[in-house]
C-alpha cells in the first residue's frame, strides 16, 4: 500500500540521463537511476551515444509501465547537447531533472598517464556536466520554474587510489557549489554492482 512517504513528488515531471544504457541486461548507474525515476513516475528520457543501450533501458521502463524513450547522442559534443534537450522538451514540454552520469575510468598515476588520456578523461567526466547543464539550466528555469541536476561522482573523488586522472574528474562534482540546486552522487564499483537493489526504492528529489 503507498502512503504519502511513498511519494517522492515526481509524478509528471521530466529526467534527462546522460549513459542511460548499460551492457547487455547489465544495470549501471544511469539505467538504475533511470528505472527509478520511471518508478517513481517521472517521464525518462534515456540519452546514450549507444542508442541500442538506451532502447533496452526503455524497453525495460516500459515493461514495468513507466513513461520514457531513447536518444541516441554523444555528450561531448555541444551540438548534441542541445538536441537532448530539446528532445526532451518536444516530448514532454518540460525539463525538471537532468542526471549528469557519463564517466570513464583511467589507471594510473600522474608519471603514468599520457596527456591524451588525461585530456579525454576530463572531457567525457567534467565537461559534459558543463554542456549539459549549460543547455538544461534555461530548459529547467523556462519549463519548470527550477530543477535539479545530479553530477556522479565517485568514492574515488574521496579516497584516492592510484587512479589519479580519474579521481581529479570527480572532484570537481564533489565540491560543486552553485546557485542550482546540485547534489552530487558518489558511488563505490559495489554499489553499482547492487544497483539492481536500490532499484527497489526511488531517491527523493528535492521540490525546485
Ligand atoms: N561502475 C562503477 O564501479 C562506478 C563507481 C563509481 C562511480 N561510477 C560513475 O558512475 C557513472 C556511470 O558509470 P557506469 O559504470 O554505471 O556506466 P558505464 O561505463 O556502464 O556507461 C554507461 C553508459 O554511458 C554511455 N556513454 C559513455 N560515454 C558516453 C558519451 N560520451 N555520450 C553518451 N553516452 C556515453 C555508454 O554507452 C554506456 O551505455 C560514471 O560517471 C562513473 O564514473 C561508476
Amino acid at each position: 500500500m503507498q502512503g504519502p512517504e511513498d511519494d517522492a513528488g515526481l509524478a509528471g515531471k521530466v529526467a534527462l540521463i546522460s549513459g542511460g544504457g548499460a551492457a547487455g541486461d547489465g544495470i549501471g548507474n544511469g539505467r538504475a537511476a533511470a528505472i527509478l525515476l520511471a518508478r517513481a513516475s517521472a517521464k525518462v528520457l534515456v540519452a546514450d551515444r549507444d542508442l541500442k543501450l538506451a532502447e533496452r533501458t526503455v524497453e525495460m521502463i516500459m515493461a514495468e509501465g513507466g513513461t520514457a524513450a531513447a536518444h541516441g547522442g554523444d555528450v561531448t559534443s555541444e551540438t548534441d547537447c542541445k538536441i537532448l534537450v530539446e528532445a526532451a522538451l518536444d516530448r514532454w514540454g518540460r525539463l525538471d531533472f537532468l542526471d549528469n552520469n557519463v564517466g570513464i575510468g583511467s589507471r594510473g598515476s600522474v608519471v603514468d598517464e599520457t596527456p591524451e588520456q588525461y585530456r579525454r578523461v576530463m572531457q567525457v567526466n567534467v565537461e559534459t556536466m558543463f554542456l549539459l547543464s549549460k543547455h538544461a539550466i534555461p530548459a529547467m528555469i523556462k519549463t519548470a520554474k527550477g530543477g535539479a541536476i545530479v553530477n556522479i561522482s565517485s568514492i574515488s573523488a574521496l579516497r584516492p587510489r592510484g587512479l589519479t586522472t580519474y579521481t581529479t574528474s570527480k572532484a570537481p562534482s564533489s565540491v560543486s557549489r552553485a546557485p542550482w540546486r546540485l547534489i552530487t552522487v558518489a558511488t563505490t564499483s559495489a554499489s553499482t554492482a547492487s544497483a539492481p537493489d536500490r532499484c527497489t526504492r526511488p531517491w527523493s528529489m528535492p521540490a525546485a
